[in-house]
């Protein structure tokens, strides 16, 4: 099955900063890997709301961050959470992964819970190793093969049937990430029903007992 880039998805920054405790922890672990050092500047490549960012630039005095994500949203959520002159060493542009334009300008370039949405690896990393200073350092973390498998097979098996079929017509292969690409197909007040069911669905085929034992 085709995986999708969400070219098409509109990031909402708001139900983004409520709806995600589960990136916001790999986003801890990723950032005691890099262990930034003072003076270092440090690329946060899909960077979303910028507290991620924020994070990094907190922990570590004398740290820079640039945040660049393709969302107006998220950079403008960005800006207004974390403005300039508050956080002098912060700073947030709309920037494509795919088109960095940057040279030789980082000692790190970080990436949580961002890079499954970008098609076109090679030209990201290529990008990256033209933003890096020579020896820089490269973390990314991003859903790999294999993940949430289960949870795309109940997405699959409900997209088949009448009820919600005609919100994804002309969109065979199309379902292979998380909810946003789905619940951008169904009209709004069907939002929360479909995601209910689809929760319910993989409730019922994987319950909590079964897993752990
Ligand atoms: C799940 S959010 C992660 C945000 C942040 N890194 C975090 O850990 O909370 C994914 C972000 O990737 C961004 N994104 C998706 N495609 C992108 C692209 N081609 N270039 C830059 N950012 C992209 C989205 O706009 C979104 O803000």
């Amino acid at each position: 099955m085709t995986r999708p880039a969400c070219g098409e998805c509109r990031w909402n920054p708001e139900e983004y900063a409520r709806s995600s405790s589960a990136q916001t922890g790999w986003a801890m672990e990723l950032i005691e890997r890099l262990a930034p050092r003072q003076g270092e500047s440090v690329l946060d490549i899909g960077c979303g709301e910028g507290r991620v960012s924020a994070e990094l630039a907190r922990r570590t005095p004398g740290v820079r961050v640039v945040g660049v994500d393709s969302s107006p949203e998220m950079i403008e959520k960005a800006r207004a959470s974390f403005p300039p002159d508050i956080h002098r060493n912060i700073s947030f542009e709309i920037m494509d992964a795919r088109s960095l334009a940057f040279q030789d300008s980082f000692d790190a370039a970080f990436s949580n819970a961002a890079l499954h949405w970008v098609k076109d690896h090679p030209t990201v990393l290529r990008g990256t190793a033209r933003a890096l200073k020579r020896g820089g350092r490269l973390l990314f973390q991003m859903g790999g093969r294999g993940n949430g498998e289960a949870v795309f097979e109940v997405a699959q098996a409900m997209i088949a049937e009448d009820r919600w079929r005609q919100y994804f017509e002309g969109f065979a292969g199309w379902i292979r990430t998380t909810w946003m690409p789905y619940t951008q197909r169904v009209p709004e007040h069907l939002h929360e029903p479909f995601i209910r069911e689809a929760a319910a669905r993989y409730a019922a085929r994987h319950p909590m007992e079964a897993e752990k034992a």
